[in-house]
């Protein structure tokens, strides 16, 4: 016995099987962090420094959220964007290059981050943006938090995709 699918049909039934997985993943990935929209997993906070201990322009290297994860912490000495801390000025970044993952370094002078592999620049005193060379993204600015009764300075997520990932909490 053989029975006929019309074509509307056919529609619905291969419609509603491709559409199930990906309901069954968004409803895994909401119930593992909980929030709704949310694409990647918890953060664990990590105390980076004490605001108080901090000078002007010198760069506090850290990393976040795991080991392999290199950061560099600056205060700014006016606030600017993402800034914590009594003066809104002190802000952090990966220091993995967008274009190709180098590391960059922390040049005073400029306030800006500087890749040495293809000379890619980016503003630490906007948000990471990319100013020049071959990166098409800012450097992932890393958000922080700051308590003040203790002065701590806590680093609690990262806003953008750490080079070389799918998702940043591995
Ligand atoms: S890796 Fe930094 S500019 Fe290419």
């Amino acid at each position: 016995m053989t029975s006929k699918l019309s074509r509307r049909q056919f529609l619905k039934v291969s419609g509603g099987l491709v559409a199930a997985p990906a309901a069954l993943a968004a409803g895994t990935a909401q119930a593992a962090t909980g929030e709704v929209g949310r694409t990647t997993l918890p953060y664990k906070p990590k105390a980076v420094a004490k605001a108080s201990q901090l000078k002007d322009n010198a760069p506090v290297t850290f990393t976040f959220p795991d080991e392999a994860s290199p950061c560099a912490l600056v205060k700014m000495s006016r606030p600017v964007p993402g800034g914590v801390g009594p003066n809104g000025d002190i802000v952090a970044y990966s220091t993995l290059c967008t274009h190709m993952g180098c590391p960059v370094s922390y040049d005073a002078g400029t306030r800006t981050f500087r890749c040495g592999c293809h000379y890619s620049v980016f503003d630490a005193e906007l948000a990471g943006q990319m100013v020049c060379g071959q990166a098409t993204e800012n450097l992932p600015q890393i958000t922080l938090r700051y308590d003040e009764k203790s002065g701590a300075v806590t680093a609690v997520a990262v806003d953008g995709l750490i080079y070389g990932r799918q998702s940043n909490v591995l």
